[in-house]
């Protein structure tokens, strides 16, 4: 198998020779410079895909539902891995038990989707979300398996959702005890008619959850998303004078102009406590906003109402902007860094 370090060495020898008359020597997507995308157009080149095509580039979103637990574990590690904003499913009346009585509410959700799939009444309500899907070139959807179906509250979200992901790259992973999810997939490829699914669907049961961060590596990589670690511009925090935060920049129009705004000068600003899991403070000016409503995870960074940055420590679910997300920090480390619950720090942005 080519590796991707193979491809990109070759691709970088490719470079100079494929150059058109006109252009820079190495300039090979004609935008003045020569850069990683110039690479990455060599490699899209070098495996037959055509320049344009969607998914080697553009953001990610990562929709997931999870009632016991296990999906979220899952999204919490694939979104240390993958650039991607992620999104919780909620459902609209909390606190029931799905499981309950042998699992009569889970099976009724179940069997009411099964006896009428075309009628919006067959779908339990969630709470609303606002997602702008043109911001997004590939969606990672995370779900559990009820009764060897997508779990109900799922069904719901792709069946109000899924129109607006033609055309999508669309992955899968799903979640069971045991049993297998082909019916899952066939779910989720009837409620998004349209999307473009891309690779095998991955496939989570209680035999091998245990090896959880290894299947994601290995899934990842077969898929044309971009990887936390193939973002090469940095964003470094300094927390009070002292310990120095690197972070991941997103690819998007706030985190592009806050990069722009860093080039010139470092940014400090002080940030406090909200919620419990957040620290928050305003930038003393405004930035380009992209909102969406994401559920954030611990090391996000994201600009709230253009002008205030946060950073979290745990999760919230609202609409931001997102700028990056800190990493290599376990959840104690990066509460332990923000001093979180312990008052204002003070925070200084910067690009090197
Ligand atoms: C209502 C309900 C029905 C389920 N049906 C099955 C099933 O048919 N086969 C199976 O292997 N697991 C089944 N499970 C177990 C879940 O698929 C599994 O525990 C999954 O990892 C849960 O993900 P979560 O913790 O993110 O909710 C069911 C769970 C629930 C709540």
């Amino acid at each position: 198998m080519i590796t991707k370090k193979l491809l990109t060495v070759t691709a970088m020898i490719m470079l100079c020779m494929l150059t058109a008359s006109g252009q820079k020597r190495g300039d090979v997507n004609g935008d003045n410079t020569v850069d990683v995308a110039d690479i990455n157009e060599v490699i899209n080149i070098m495996l037959g895909k055509t320049p344009d095509e969607p998914g080697t580039q553009g953001r990610t979103l990562i929709a997931y539902y999870s009632y016991t637990g296990n999906v979220q574990a899952i999204v919490n590690q694939l979104s240390t891995m993958v650039e991607a904003d992620v999104v919780e499913v909620l459902p609209a009346e909390e606190g029931l038990q799905y499981e309950a009585n042998n699992y009569a509410i889970g099976s009724a959700l179940i069997s009411a989707i099964r006896n009428a799939p075309d009628d919006p009444a067959s779908y339990p309500a969630i709470k609303p979300t606002r997602i702008d899907y043109s911001q997004y070139d590939n969606i990672i959807i995370a779900t559990p398996l009820w009764w060897s179906q997508m779990a109900a509250l799922m069904q719901t979200f792709l069946f109000e959702h899924g129109p607006q992901m033609a055309d999508k790259n669309i992955a899968m992973i799903v979640s069971s005890a045991s049993s297998g999810i082909n019916s899952v997939v066939a779910d989720a490829k009837r409620l998004i008619p349209d999307g473009n699914f891309v690779g095998n669907a991955l496939w989570i049961n209680d035999g091998n959850r245990a090896n959880t961060t290894a299947l994601l590596t290995d899934w990842i990589d077969t898929l044309p998303f971009i990887t936390s670690n193939e973002m090469t511009t940095k964003l470094y925090l300094t927390i009070d004078g002292g310990t120095k935060l690197t972070a991941t920049v997103a690819d998007n129009v706030s985190a592009n102009a806050l990069v722009e705004a860093l080039k010139h000068a470092p940014i400090s600003y002080e940030a406090h406590d909200y919620g419990n899991f957040e620290k928050v403070g305003a930038l003393g000016r405004s930035f380009t906003t992209c909102d969406t409503y994401i559920t954030t995870q611990p090391g996000d960074i994201m600009l709230y109402q253009g002008n205030n940055l946060v950073i979290f420590y745990g999760n919230n679910s609202w609409e931001y902007s997102p700028i990056g997300k800190i990493e290599g920090l376990t959840i104690d480390e990066l509460k332990a860094a923000l001093k979180a619950g312990q008052g204002n720090i003070n925070i200084t942005l910067s690009i090197n």
